[in-house]
């Protein structure tokens, strides 16, 4: 059965019930929300409807269900990363992540005064803005590496900027803008074991394998509705070491071992820092979700598809090159199967936005909440076409169709 899908590829999108709905739809809004397939949806309507109940606190059937499934989830999330489950955090989202752990490292005394923090110009504002609020407070300093010309690290600049103050290194795996995968092992080999090397996995972990023990960082953040399950789930692989130093940024019961009316402690496990009822459901749907990669694709048959999918965006970009800019390259490699290009001819981004969505093609266009590359590469805007496990050489075809139009 598995291998007939695989086989006839148009036949994916039938496990996705949007397409039913809406047959025409080409959706290639991926790198912000993937849609649901059934498996996930009949899942987690069935453990609603049979198992649900609060977990952590009942000694009743229901809630043993509850918990197992939850703890399955984060076994299944473990085995794809390649790390422990009690080394996963679950929680809201990716900015609510970066947030909370920017947090937790301020409150720890990680970062302070003088100290500095290196991010990167093609930061997302998630990774972004925390650490600008937090500076504002606590007077450290942030640094952003630059980029050649092609888009690369500038090595040099790194260099000049990592010394003794850094504390943290963040960035992320794969651009959302550029889509380049970052190199980051490299990055790793350069900076120091003490100093907290931060990764966002948002648009790696969906898109191809993603290894703990190969990108060395200590913690990483990634998030459930962009690869196919609910949204409100935010993934963090926190390192064990991590787990036990850092302090939490809201407490509650299940994070702590005992309180008094003058003290408290915490607890040592992954359990002091998911402080609330957490997203049960929203677990149990990463589950059935990392369930139907591992039985359909798992993620070296997604990187195959991608890379198909890639070539063709590849080739038809390229016979467009007078009228479209892409923001990094024609380069197949070393990239995830996501495009965002500028126009040369006079339309605003609403305009384009429009022409797509007439023609029942989803696409982002306008800065994708990336604002500093934008204003580094001198651009206001740019249109961004991202593709997932469904999408075919026929949504491909049909979004140049639209695109030339737009082109003239
Ligand atoms: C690289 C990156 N980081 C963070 C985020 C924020 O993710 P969320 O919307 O789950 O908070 C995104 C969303 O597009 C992203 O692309």
């Amino acid at each position: 059965m598995i291998s007939i899908i695989w086989r006839n590829k148009d036949k994916w999108k039938k496990l996705f019930p949007v397409f039913d709905k809406h047959p025409e739809l080409v959706y290639l809004d991926n790198a912000a929300s993937t849609q649901k397939p059934k498996a996930v949806i009949d899942w987690v309507s069935d453990f609603l409807k049979n198992d649900y109940a609060n977990i952590h606190r009942g000694l009743y059937a229901l809630s043993e269900k509850s918990e197992e499934l939850y703890y399955q989830s984060k076994c299944k999330l473990a085995e794809l990363i390649n790390c422990k489950p009690s080394e996963i955090i679950y929680s809201h989202n990716s900015t609510y992540c970066i947030n909370l752990l920017a947090q937790a490292l301020v409150n720890s005394w990680k970062l302070w005064k003088w100290d500095k923090i290196l991010l990167w110009i093609r930061e997302h504002h998630s990774n972004i803005l925390p650490w600008q609020t937090l500076s504002k407070i606590f007077w450290f300093k942030i640094e952003f590496i630059k980029e050649t010309e092609d888009f690369q690290i500038d090595w040099k600049d790194f260099d000049k900027k990592f010394n003794k103050k850094v504390k943290i290194v963040s960035l992320s795996h794969v651009s959302n803008v550029t889509w380049q995968i970052m190199e980051i092992e490299k990055i790793r080999e350069k900076i120091w074991d003490k100093v907290f090397f931060m990764v966002d996995g948002s648009q790696s972990v969906p898109h191809m394998p993603v290894d703990i023990e190969q990108i060395q960082c200590d913690a990483l953040i990634m998030t459930g509705h962009k690869m196919m399950a609910q949204t409100w789930l935010w993934m963090l692989y926190l390192k064990y070491h991590w787990v036990k130093e850092l302090d939490p940024l809201i407490l509650w019961w299940w994070t702590v071992k005992d309180v008094s009316i003058d003290n408290f402690s915490l607890q040592n496990s992954v359990d002091k820092r998911e402080a609330w009822t957490p997203n049960i459901v929203g677990a149990v749907s990463l589950l059935k979700a990392l369930e139907t990669i591992e039985k359909i694709w798992w993620m070296e048959k997604i990187r195959e598809h991608e890379n198909k999918l890639i070539k063709i965006l590849c080739e038809w970009f390229s016979k467009r090159k007078e009228q479209i800019n892409l923001v990094w390259s024609l380069n197949p490699d070393n990239r995830i199967w996501t495009f965002s290009f500028t126009v040369n001819v006079e339309k605003n981004f609403n305009k384009i936005w429009d022409v797509f969505a007439k023609h029942n093609i989803c696409i982002r266009t306008w800065w994708h909440c990336a604002y500093p590359l934008h204003k580094s590469l001198n651009i206001w805007w740019s249109a961004r076409v991202s593709t997932y496990l469904y999408n075919t050489e026929k949504d491909i075809e049909k979004f140049f169709e639209v695109l030339d139009e737009i082109i003239g």
